[in-house]
């Protein structure tokens, strides 16, 4: 598994981490613990260093699962969690507020058992704090002692400056895959030309680039996969079946499974740091991370683009 260097931070993070949003539960239906710890276990035996989480993924269950799976291998992880959001009943509250900051930071530090969490990240943008009282307030946790490294998530570039002019940000978690190629034009350019290291989500559409639906699921109406990841329905479905095509083709002739397609296709891209997969089961874990062991070729990534472009149009 190859490492790289997270932005200008000391961070060194496998370039496929995990991602535990599912574990959670929040918008994913069932979780299973056994399950869930196992697949933390499985990820880090596997070669991967980089564990993401966040206190909204289940209220703080992702996090406590991590905790619980990483006990007695702490100095083999790094742990990266967020701040910012939370439910108040059914509403998704955007809060980065220094005080709220401070509770959660604590209460992150504890579920996952841990006294140093090694990156935190804003999760998404509070338009109703100054970003600059943010920053302030995340760059004392890092002189404390508190946190490692600073990130933040789904951020653009304008709201990325003036972060910048506060603290050097280690990274932006964003989504990036075949299905969404939105930071490509301003975001991927400007992170590369600050060096902020770049962490990607959803690189599996949510699992249907693993193409293991050969019918359309149904998933409940508070699932990801019928709002986040909107590829269920039509007109999506229909295109995204077309690449999926073409991605098994390239499957086959390397003997491995499409899901490493579309994995590798993010790793492989300039400015990405890590790919992070989501996984729900041991076996997931140690499928997803195997995708480190090869390479797409240029002549591959270019056709698949090709593909891509003409499936869902030029970007
Ligand atoms: N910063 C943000 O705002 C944000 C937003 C979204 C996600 N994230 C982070 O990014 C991570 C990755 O994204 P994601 O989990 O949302 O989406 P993803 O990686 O595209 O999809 C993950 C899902 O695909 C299925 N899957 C995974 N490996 C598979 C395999 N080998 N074969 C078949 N199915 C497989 C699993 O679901 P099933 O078993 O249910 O099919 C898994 O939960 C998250 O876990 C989270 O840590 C961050």
């Amino acid at each position: 598994m190859e490492h790289r260097r997270l932005g200008k931070s000391e961070l060194n993070v496998s370039a496929i981490g995990l991602g535990t949003w599912a574990i959670g539960g929040t918008f994913w239906g069932q979780t299973d613990e056994s399950a869930a710890i196992a697949a933390i276990q499985k990820a880090i035996d596997s070669g991967i260093n980089l564990i993401d989480t966040a206190p909204i993924y289940g209220d703080g269950h992702s996090e406590e699962m991590v905790g619980k799976a990483v006990k007695g291998r702490r100095h083999q992880v790094i742990i990266a969690t967020k701040c910012g959001v939370r439910l108040k009943g059914a509403v998704l509250i955007n809060d980065l507020t220094p005080k709220s900051l401070r509770k959660e930071v604590e209460v992150s530090l504890k579920l996952l058992g841990t006294d140093v969490i090694d990156l935190y990240q804003c999760h998404w943008p509070d338009p109703n704090t100054p970003i600059e009282d943010t920053m302030a307030e995340m760059a004392k946790m890092k002189t404390e002692g508190k946190i490692r490294a600073i990130g933040v998530s789904n951020f653009d570039a304008a709201l990325l400056k003036k972060a910048q002019k506060v603290v050097q940000l280690a990274s932006n978690q964003v989504q990036y895959s075949l299905l969404n190629r939105d930071i490509e034009k301003e975001l991927i350019p400007f992170c590369r030309e600050q060096d902020i290291g770049i962490l990607t989500y959803g690189p599996m559409g949510g699992g249907i680039l693993s193409g293991k639906y050969k019918q359309k699921p149904k998933f409940e109406e508070g699932d990801a996969r019928s709002f986040f990841y909107n590829y269920y329905q039509e007109p999506q479905w229909t295109k995204v079946q077309a690449l999926l095509k073409e991605m098994e083709k390239i499957a086959a002739r390397h003997g491995k499974p499409v899901a490493h397609v579309a994995i590798n296709w993010v790793r492989q891209q300039p400015g990405i740091t890590s790919a992070l997969v989501g996984a729900r089961s041991p076996q997931q874990a140690e499928a997803n991370a195997a995708a480190g062991s090869w390479q797409l070729s240029a002549e591959e990534l270019s056709g698949i683009n090709k593909t891509v472009s003409q499936t869902f149009g030029e970007k």
